[in-house]
């Protein structure tokens, strides 16, 4: 790696030359500070013009040229000022060059805002960068510059997530007795029917009643001999969440959009009347006018559920004795913008799913983790009777971050229990199940009385284990295992139309 900035320091004087180069000289200690003998930043040009300094800051993997900027003004105000008097006004980071390798030879063009130009020789890159401000340079957005760029070339590399997909599981084989679209069924049955919204059903009685024997089966199997409790996530999440757990990075990452939300400029009723005139007089909705009386958009509905339980443990201190701490959330559905076409039943933007969230030592959360994926086995191929594989995926919070590397710290992975559908082969993903290792206590700053804090979740969807179940068992409840008859307290009979 090989940086090299040309900062223009703007004084609150003018200078001469014999009172301001003796001083740079002087800096070179402060520029080396924290790197091995030679190999911090080293300045290798100057000019002045007035009260306008301009040094060519160049150093390696040590001492970040823009860290070194700030480190010699900081070391210019302190001898400038005492005896002269002499102030700086402003950095500016005029010319920004920075040569890094990526991990492959890019196969098109990378784009990345705020950058000048984005250059490749092999799998060497250049970046450059003019006219960044001191915000800039002191935010360490360079080094995120640069992680981008090389997430993105090795985007280009692996693409689809089939690069992070190995099995490590296949259940024994299960009765099956249907091979039609359970969808089509569904609806063909009126126990769902479709709303004006893509992607979205409304759930009749029948389904209704599949979905809580569902939930009645998790808590049975799974959550009263774990001992895990209830809570109510939040189901609207402010940015600053999202800036947090990560996921603000993934507005857009190929599979789907967050819904967003949007509140209004103003309560004054007013501001409103005109709307809603318009909207009495023409029964049309006046979308464009409704806009201006809007606020851009503040952050957006849950869509990885889990996010929004961390506001609990935020800057908090969790004692010893209140470790691990075992929670789950069904108090609502999650949302997505799913890209692509509609894929009936299973691939809803409405998402009803239980999450199962874990929070304590790194061996608690490990220990715990084992305990699920043993007893989420015993849910689905036990009680539902289902044809499942396993597979260990790319973390879920790193792919829904834009990340793709499959090795994070603190022995972080995914699970992905699948179950497949008889009618065209595939393999549907209905529950993951996750160590997150440490990355939430740190974004949230969370903490144990003692040691370190780790937390897992795992997501099931009812859509998908519905989908599943019904795919593989169809709707007779006579080819229903016993062990999950059990939880229906009875199907309703269906509504008759005419
Ligand atoms: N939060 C995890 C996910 O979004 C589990 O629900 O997949
Ligand atoms: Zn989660």
């Amino acid at each position: 790696m090989k940086l090299r900035l040309s900062c223009l320091y703007t004084l609150t004087k003018e200078v001469s030359e014999k009172l301001v180069y003796p001083i740079l000289k002087d800096a070179s200690e402060v520029l080396e500070r924290g790197a091995p003998p030679g190999e911090g930043a080293k300045i290798v040009g100057k000019s002045l013009s007035k009260d306008k300094l301009t040094v060519v800051i160049e150093s390696g993997t040590y001492v970040r040229p823009h860290d070194a900027a700030f480190r010699l003004k900081n070391f210019l105000s302190q001898k400038l000022g005492k005896e002269h008097h002499v102030g700086v006004k402003e950095i500016v980071g005029k010319l920004y060059e920075i040569i890094f390798d990526v991990p492959a030879t890019p196969s098109e063009e990378v784009k990345l805002p705020y950058a000048k130009s984005i250059s490749f020789k092999g799998k060497t890159c250049t970046l450059i960068l003019e006219d960044v401000s001191e915000e800039f340079l002191q935010k360490n957005t360079v080094d995120r510059m640069i992680s981008l760029i090389k997430e993105k070339v090795e985007f280009q590399q692996y693409g689809t997530r089939e690069e992070h997909h190995k099995i490590i599981y296949e259940g024994s084989t299960k009765p099956m007795h249907f091979t039609e679209d359970p969808s089509q069924e569904l609806i063909n049955r009126k126990w769902v029917k479709r709303t004006p919204h893509r992607n979205q059903f409304i759930f009749g009685p029948q389904i209704t009643e599949l979905a809580e024997a569902v939930k009645r089966a998790y808590v049975d199997v799974i959550y009263k001999p774990l001992g895990f409790v209830e809570m109510m996530f939040p189901k609207i999440v402010d940015w600053s969440i999202w800036k947090k757990s990560g996921h603000a990075r993934a507005l857009y990452h190929g599979g789907f959009n967050p819904y967003l939300f949007i509140t209004p400029k103003t309560a004054d009723p007013k501001a409103w009347e005109e709307v809603c005139d318009k909207i009495k007089i023409t029964g049309e909705i006046p979308s464009e006018d409704i806009m201006d009386l809007l606020e851009p958009p503040r952050g957006g509905l849950a869509f990885a559920q889990c996010p929004p339980f961390w506001t609990y443990l935020e800057g908090e201190t969790v004692a010893s004795e209140s470790l691990p701490i075992k929670v789950f959330d069904w108090s609502g559905p999650t949302y997505r913008y799913e890209s692509g076409g509609a894929h009936g039943f299973e691939r809803v933007d409405e998402l009803h799913r239980i999450e199962t969230l874990w929070v304590g030592s790194p061996d608690q959360v490990q220990e715990i983790n084992l305990e699920l994926r043993e007893k989420f086995r015993v849910l689905m191929e036990e009680v539902l009777e289902l044809n499942i594989r396993q597979a260990l995926v790319t973390p879920w919070f790193m792919e829904q971050k834009g990340v793709l590397d499959e090795s994070v710290e603190g022995g972080a992975g995914t699970v992905d229990y699948e179950a497949i559908l008889p009618y065209n082969g595939s393999w549907l993903e209905v529950q993951n199940c996750s160590n997150n290792g440490d990355s939430y206590p740190k974004a949230f700053n969370a903490k144990a009385q003692k040691g370190e804090l780790a937390s897992g979740c795992a997501g099931g969807s009812f859509e998908r284990y519905l989908s599943a179940f019904l795919a593989q068992k169809g709707f007779d409840p006579e080819n229903w295992p016993k062990k999950f008859r059990k939880y229906i307290t009875v199907i309703p009979e269906d509504v008759k139309f005419l």
